[in-house]
């Protein structure tokens, strides 16, 4: 995966969840490498929708940008119109968040909306419609390291809405010809994190000389997987010819646990460490560790950045005025 991948120069995408984290930064690429985006996003406010604006602040000034701020739900046949490519980021994001009466937003953003984009797409001629699942479909399988073709059993309410989106995928593409294609990212991280995960408390906590939350006793393991490996695995799922609904994991290869994490931060950051342990949290799975061979042999998918480089870069972003 030395050379990137690409579109062809003028491509016309949609990227659904563009003012978010992944969405962002997977918009800004397409942009750089000439195609023109349409970027949907309805600023829910699950975090501050201002750290949103200032995610697509750059993006909205580029002259092939257009911003639609809509509920995907409320989708109508006129929207998105000349759109060749789909790249599905948008959801109600958070594992921990998913329980209670939060569960309508999970629901509602990430099963009904992706039915209501997949309904569009059937009557719309798409080179491809990528949709971004995630680890949190496989729940505690018992087997490490995770398999495509493990049975999953999500932990969370989160995995199950997920899960869902991704056999609408399936169905789509069985049964209308939609060329889907779902890839399960593993915790990704880097520079613009959302802030209810992990790494952007922990450094935040840690720059501001407070103390950090661990979940459990910190050995729980996550295969953290950079944002740009996940920007350009989309790109490869989006020119490479695969079967409509097949389904990849994209796992960084750096699996390590959340103390290992903390051990790393400690020494990039030259600082001292505060930690308070609290309760496990409902719905974390204990480790998660992706076999990524299937993407590695169909996509060319090969993660290039390590964790010790990707927490560096967060760290530098993190270190920058107005962060
Ligand atoms: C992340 C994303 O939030 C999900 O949207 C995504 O779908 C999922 O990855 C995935 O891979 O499927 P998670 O793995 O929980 O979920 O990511 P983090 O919030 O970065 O948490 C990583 C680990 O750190 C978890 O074990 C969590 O319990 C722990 N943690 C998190 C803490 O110990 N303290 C915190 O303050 C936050």
């Amino acid at each position: 995966m030395n050379s990137k991948a690409k579109l062809p120069a003028g491509s016309r995408c949609l990227v659904t969840g563009a003012a978010g984290f992944i969405g962002s930064h997977l918009s800004r690429r397409l942009l750089n490498d000439g195609c023109r985006v349409t970027g949907v996003d309805c600023f829910t406010d699950y975090y501050d929708p201002a750290i949103k604006e200032a995610n697509i602040e750059g993006l909205s000034k580029h002259p092939d940008f257009e911003l639609i701020e809509a509920d995907l739900s409320d989708i109508e046949d006129h929207w998105f119109q000349g759109v060749n490519w789909v790249f599905h980021q948008a959801a109600q994001a958070g594992v921990r968040a998913s329980w209670g009466k939060e569960f309508a937003h999970y629901t509602g953003h990430n099963v009904l909306a992706t039915q209501r984009l997949l309904e569009w797409a059937r009557h719309n001629n798409l080179e491809r419609f990528v949709y971004a699942s995630s680890s949190s479909v496989y729940g505690n399988t018992g087997k490490l390291p995770m398999h495509e073709e493990d049975l999953p059993r999500p932990l969370s309410p989160y995995g199950v809405t997920k899960l869902a989106a991704e056999h609408l995928c399936g169905l789509y593409a069985q049964n209308f010809g939609v060329p889907t294609v779902s890839l399960r990212y593993f915790t990704v991280y880097g520079p613009a994190q959302r802030p209810d995960m992990a790494f952007h408390r922990f450094i935040r906590s840690i720059l501001n000389g407070k103390a950090l939350v661990i979940y459990g006793n910190g050995e729980q393991t996550r295969d953290f997987t950079f944002i740009d490996d996940i920007v350009e695995a989309n790109i490869l799922a989006a020119v490479k010819t695969t079967p409509g609904g097949r389904v990849y994991n994209l796992g960084g290869g750096s699996r390590i646990s959340v103390n290992g994490v903390l051990e790393l931060l400690k020494e990039l950051s030259g600082r001292a460490v505060e930690v308070r342990y609290e309760p496990v949290q409902a719905g974390d799975p204990p480790h998660t560790y992706a076999d990524t061979s299937r993407a590695r042999e169909e996509l060319g998918f090969v993660p290039q950045t390590s964790l010790k480089e990707g927490l560096g870069l967060m760290l530098d972003f993190f270190k920058q005025p107005g962060c």
